[in-house]
């Protein structure tokens, strides 16, 4: 089945992955999420939309179109997964919207909530065309309203776990405190350790409280799992999870293990550069309730 659905209030119902049943979150803080379906009261707000996207690369005189006009719409706190397989777009598309990358065609409309306009953006304006921006709009959108987490953790080795955050919250407009961000990833005893002292489950929590830290509209993770065993990508899931329903930050997690869709809220998925099919999950299982 294919459904090129972008409003959430369009979105046919169905668990994504196995279908296996789950226990549920509780306390899903997410004004966005899966509860928002067909006939909600109030409707989510758009914080992503992103209309016609396209992206084209050139390589040795041969075009890679990465991106084929996607359109999509992202929502106040939803936890979104982005499933795909490899060279299916996934990277390219959260690039794009993290500011990392800038698109061939199309528009991504970023819509931030009042309290989180860009420094340089005129105040009268409320959206801002990322597409159209310059390098310095880039910057700043990508210093005070994006959080990144990478599949490999890039944290500075000569730094403990609360230095590496603190480089972030130091020129963050409304940072937490770096032990904060520690705790809410359950790394409170290990904060004075440097990253080679740290396995690569707590290397990658250190890297998701460097992410929320300096408290960003948007959380986009490339595959955050992706060099993790089963067990310890299960616990960087829940740290995901937690900072997702304690801060109500918006989140996208991209994987290509099906299994994991099941902790969001919507499942997007991408073939060939387009999307394929939009899922919105009726309850969202909690990570420890996944086998893979
Ligand atoms: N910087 C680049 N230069 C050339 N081709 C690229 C570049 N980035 C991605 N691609 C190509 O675009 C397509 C989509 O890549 P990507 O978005 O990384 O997919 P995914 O993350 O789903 O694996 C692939 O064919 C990839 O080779
Ligand atoms: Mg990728």
């Amino acid at each position: 089945m294919t459904q090129q659905a972008t409003d959430i209030n369009s979105l046919n119902k169905g668990v994504a992955g196995s279908g296996a049943a789950c226990s549920g979150v509780a306390g899903s803080g997410a004004a966005g999420s899966g509860a928002a379906g067909p006939g909600a009261a109030d409707k989510p707000r758009v914080v992503f939309d992103v209309q016609g996207l396209t992206r084209v690369y050139q390589t040795g005189g041969v075009a890679v179109h990465a991106l084929r006009g996607v359109d999509l719409k992202l929502y106040d706190g939803e936890f979104v997964v982005l499933l795909g397989a490899s060279g299916s777009g996934k990277s390219t598309l959260l690039n794009i919207l993290g500011g990392l990358d800038t698109a061939t065609a199309g528009q991504v409309l970023y819509t931030p909530a009042a309290s989180r306009k860009l420094q340089q953006a005129p105040q009268a304006e409320s959206s801002y065309d990322l597409t159209h921006a310059t390098e310095k709009q880039l910057t700043d959108y990508r210093r005070h309203h994006v959080g990144f987490v990478f599949q490999f953790y890039n944290l500075i080795p000569s730094l403990t776990a609360r230095e590496n955050i603190t480089v972030v919250t130091e020129i963050a407009l409304q940072p937490m405190q770096p032990e904060e961000a520690l705790a809410l990833v359950n790394l409170t005893e290990r904060q004075d350790h440097f990253p080679a002292q740290l396995s690569g489950g707590e290397q990658q929590r250190v890297a998701i409280a460097r992410a929320v830290a300096k408290n960003p509209a948007v959380l986009l993770c490339d595959e955050p799992t992706g060099a993790l065993d089963s067990k310890t990508g299960i616990v960087v899931l829940e740290a995901l999870q937690r900072a997702n329903n304690t801060l109500g930050t918006t989140t996208v997690v991209i994987t290509h293990n099906v299994t994991i869709a099941q902790i969001a809220d919507r499942v997007i998925q991408l073939v060939d550069g387009k999307i394929s099919r939009v899922s919105v999950n009726e309850t969202r299982c909690s990570p420890s309730d996944l086998h893979w």
